[in-house]
């Protein structure tokens, strides 16, 4: 017998549409399951001003087409990003948040902070004007373990910025260690957290044991299996301070599985039937909605959507396409690697 779940709408809380031929390919992955998602501003060259993303989100509207999804757009932020302009573009409602990526911390990430200090009347700012800040949560300081860098920023970067500027609205994007839900669980408001589909199922052993898996590596990278566990139990718990972010991040095949492979790891096209496997396995489907749909809209004090989707257990697995086809070329969609028996229901 097929057993359903009817869901809320889900959004993403962080993903990578990319631009070009790209976007085009890759956009109604997201489009087809979740009804708004928050867009990363990781471009060549970054969405830096409010005329950038105008701009990024009509050619998103574009690859969209007919399907209900809203981008949610956000700014890159850099020591010349200008407050003025980013307060101007949340108020008008172009934009739902701003990026900080540490300099140097992951794809396409050059023009990102270096020094704090300096964007501190910014961070100042937008703590006054209620723009809440996406965090890549990991240092750049090449004397720092990249398995250690996530739980290293808490203490150097992130917990220090929270200090100075109390009133800032915070998400740790992509946590990946039992060290930042420790965090998130220890402040009182302002800050959350959104999980990846991918960092539910892989530890670094997928990533390493058995030959190198180009398609598995992504940053912040996959750690030890009790951090993976502490994030599904964060995940399946209800606090409202955890949501999904998927990070979706496309890279074409040929920058993957290379001598110096791109971090990311794909998951738009079937996150919602992992995400439920997972959610079963724990005896928390329950939980999913909250986790997929209500906790990341309220943080971030959007409605709830009010549109459904539903999710369909087959007694057996269900297959997925193995790759995207993109005019940028083919994209490997993300292998959980067990067996999954749920299918989102088709709409008509
Ligand atoms: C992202 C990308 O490819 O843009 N890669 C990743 O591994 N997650 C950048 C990021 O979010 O770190
Ligand atoms: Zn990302």
């Amino acid at each position: 017998m097929t057993r359903t779940l009817t869901l809320t709408r889900p959004d993403d809380f962080h993903l990578h549409l990319r631009d070009g031929a790209m976007l085009q390919g890759i956009a109604p992955e997201s489009a087809r399951d979740f009804a708004r998602a928050i867009i990363m501003p990781n471009l060549v060259p970054p969405v830096v001003t409010g005329t950038q993303a105008a701009a990024y989100r009509t050619r998103i509207m574009e690859a969209i087409g007919e399907a209900d999804f809203t981008p949610l757009m956000t700014l890159y932020l850099t020591e010349a990003s200008d407050p003025a302009d980013i307060i101007a573009a949340h108020k008008s409602g172009l934009i739902t948040a701003v990026k900080l990526y540490p300099a140097g911390a992951t794809t396409n990430s050059d023009a990102g902070v270096g020094s704090f200090e300096k964007v501190r009347a910014t961070l100042d700012a937008m703590a006054e004007a209620g723009v809440p800040l996406c965090v890549h949560g990991e240092v750049t300081d090449p004397a720092v373990d990249i398995f250690d860098r996530e739980a290293v920023f808490i203490d150097r970067v992130l917990d220090p910025i929270r200090r100075a500027t109390p009133g800032l609205k915070v998400i740790m994007e992509h946590v990946t260690t039992a060290d930042a839900v420790a965090y998130v669980q220890s402040t009182a408001s302002g800050l959350a957290a959104t999980i990846t589909t991918h960092h539910l199922v892989i530890n670094r052993n997928h990533i390493l044991v058995g030959g190198i898996k180009p398609h598995y590596y992504c940053l912040p990278v996959a750690k030890r299996e009790n951090h993976r566990l502490a994030l599904v139990e964060a995940a399946v718990s209800g606090d409202p301070r955890f949501f999904l972010g998927t990070d979706s991040a496309p890279h074409s095949d040929d920058a993957k599985e290379c001598a110096c492979g791109c971090a990311g790891c794909f998951t738009a096209t079937n996150t919602m039937p992992i995400l439920a496997e997972v959610f079963e396995r724990e005896n928390a489907l329950e939980r999913l909605e909250p986790f997929v749909a209500h906790h990341g809209a309220d943080f971030y004090a959007l409605k709830r959507n009010a549109g459904t989707l539903v999710l369909e257990r087959q007694d057996q697995p269900v297959t997925f396409p193995a790759k995207v086809d993109t005019g940028a070329g083919p994209v490997t969609v993300f292998d959980p690697g067990f067996a999954v028996h749920w299918r989102v229901a088709p709409t008509n």
